[in-house]
């Protein structure tokens, strides 16, 4: 979030770093609020964009030049898939002209998405990494959506908060916290299961990553959920005054976890294994907190990395494991298959549909010609879905093969930081739920969210049936 306009490929003129350095926090986003309401006011392309639900055509019969991949509704009506093969089949790099977010191309086969995603000398991960443009003074500096050489040294500085060492000393804690949630869910009646459990643990994880005050943890989720669902970026229906509002006390708090631990380590204290204690001890982070802006865009990148991704990964798997009972049933019979499931879980369900790049120069991809400027959608959830490299990809498969081939963490210099973490979570939350419960039923369709990135629910009613 910044205190005036817009940051020209993440580099801050000097006077506004010094600003940034002295205003306190809530005043900078206040400031940051004030501009964006400003800004809708003056300029209507500021003001979010609205979506309206209509009835999306079957992609197998809608004419090529008619398929709107930028349609936020395409996954809630279940037309998704179709619109995707069509694609793959027909036009795997394809234009799409018009719609909300101005023109771009879809790439759509695993081995073009691959190709886009390892090549950051071509294709630039700047200035977004979503369909549209974060609203004005929202750029918050992360290098998610960087290049190197800057991406590759922030990126340094925090990778170490999920190194398999402290992963290893989380386990425990994070096993523990599964208990107790599991331990609380009712059995035999109807739950939403996306509420008491996907974002509970989600949340709890979080918290113990950034060492977030734990009965606030909650707030984490929701600035999260805000930050990707902006209208203008992803065609979701965040509320821009909400979300200002949502991230001055979140932001406060951990600009005063920052100094509050930073004393206590001074006195003595030994530094624990989350996020800021790790920056304190690392030499070239230790004084992160000179660059505000800087410290809360790391920071924000792995609640929001971590977020609706682990998420709706935990409640697709539910719902995979009822779309394929014989699955179920065979994970039952074999709890060994449960590193192998976790892996065709996040393949079946990505919950990222995509990342954004930008063509740097003219350049062609499988017969196409791309031109300096482009925008390129690779389409994560079409990849994963790709018959030339998984058979019958539509399936949840718990013994797959090729499993691990997936690209739902994305390739190349950007390839999710957070990986083996979610993993270890999703490990951690099957094997304590086979030995707790002989069934998790879904009981109706799932509600699913309004996104064009974000592939996930809001509601998954299901009931347990206890271990005999
Ligand atoms: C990047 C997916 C969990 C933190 C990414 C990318 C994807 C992704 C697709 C971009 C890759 C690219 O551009 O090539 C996922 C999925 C997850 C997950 C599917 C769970 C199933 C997490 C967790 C965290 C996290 C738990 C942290 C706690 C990050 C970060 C980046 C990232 C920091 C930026 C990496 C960079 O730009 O170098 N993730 N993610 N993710 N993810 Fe994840």
């Amino acid at each position: 979030i910044n205190v005036v306009g817009r940051v020209k490929n993440n580099v801050v003129d000097p006077v506004r770093s010094k600003v940034e350095q002295v205003v306190p926090i809530d005043q900078l986003v206040r400031g940051a609020h004030l501009y964006n309401r400003a800004r809708r006011v003056v300029d209507r392309r500021e003001r979010s964009p609205r979506f309206v639900e209509k009835p999306i055509a079957d992609g197998a019969t809608i004419p090529l030049a008619d398929i709107d991949m930028s349609n936020p509704f395409l996954y809630r009506a279940g037309q998704w898939e179709s619109h995707l093969k069509r694609l793959r089949d027909e036009s795997p790099v394809h234009f799409q002209k018009k719609g909300p977010f101005g023109p771009f191309w879809s790439v759509t086969r695993y081995e073009d998405v691959l190709a886009v995603d390892k090549n950051h000398h071509v294709f630039s991960a700047e200035p977004y990494i979503v369909m549209g443009k974060m609203p004005a003074g929202f750029d918050i500096r992360m290098f998610i959506a960087m290049d190197p050489p800057k991406h590759d040294v922030q990126r340094a500085a925090v990778q170490g908060v999920v190194a398999p060492k402290n992963l290893k000393e989380m386990e425990s804690l994070i096993r523990s916290r599964v208990q107790e949630v599991l331990d609380e869910l009712p059995v035999g009646e109807p739950f939403n299961w996306v509420d008491r459990v996907s974002i509970e643990l989600t949340g709890r994880m979080l918290a113990t990553l950034a060492d977030y005050p734990y009965e606030d943890r909650r707030e984490l989720t929701q600035i999260s959920d805000l930050a990707s669902g902006v209208p203008a970026a992803t065609g979701g229906t965040s509320d821009l005054d909400e979300t200002f509002s949502a991230a001055v006390p979140m932001l406060r708090k951990v600009m005063h976890l920052w100094h509050d631990k930073a004393a206590r380590i001074a006195a003595g204290e030994k530094p624990g294994f989350d996020l800021i204690s790790l920056m304190l001890a690392d030499e070239g982070t230790k004084n992160m907190i000179d660059k505000p802006m800087e410290f809360l865009g790391n920071f924000v990148l792995l609640v929001v990395g971590g977020n609706d991704t682990t998420r709706n990964s935990m409640s697709g798997g539910v719902l995979a494991l009822n779309k394929f009972p014989d699955q179920f049933a065979k994970l039952k019979a074999d709890p060994k298959l449960i590193p192998n499931m976790v892996s065709e879980i996040i393949r079946w369900q990505t919950p990222l549909a995509y990342m954004a790049r930008r063509a740097k120069e003219d350049t062609v991809l499988n017969g196409q010609h791309i031109k300096k400027g482009d925008k390129l959608i690779m389409w994560y959830s079409s990849a994963n879905r790709d018959e030339r490299h998984f058979e019958r990809p539509d399936e949840l498969i718990i013994d797959r093969k090729n499993a691990r081939n997936h690209i739902a963490f994305g390739f190349g210099i950007h390839r999710c930081m957070g990986n083996r973490l979610a993993e270890m979570q999703l490990r951690i939350l099957w094997e304590e739920l086979l030995p707790r419960f002989e069934d998790i039923k879904v009981l109706e369709e799932p509600e699913i969210v309004q996104s064009t990135f974000v592939r996930g629910y809001s509601k998954l009613m299901v009931e347990l049936t206890a271990k005999k």
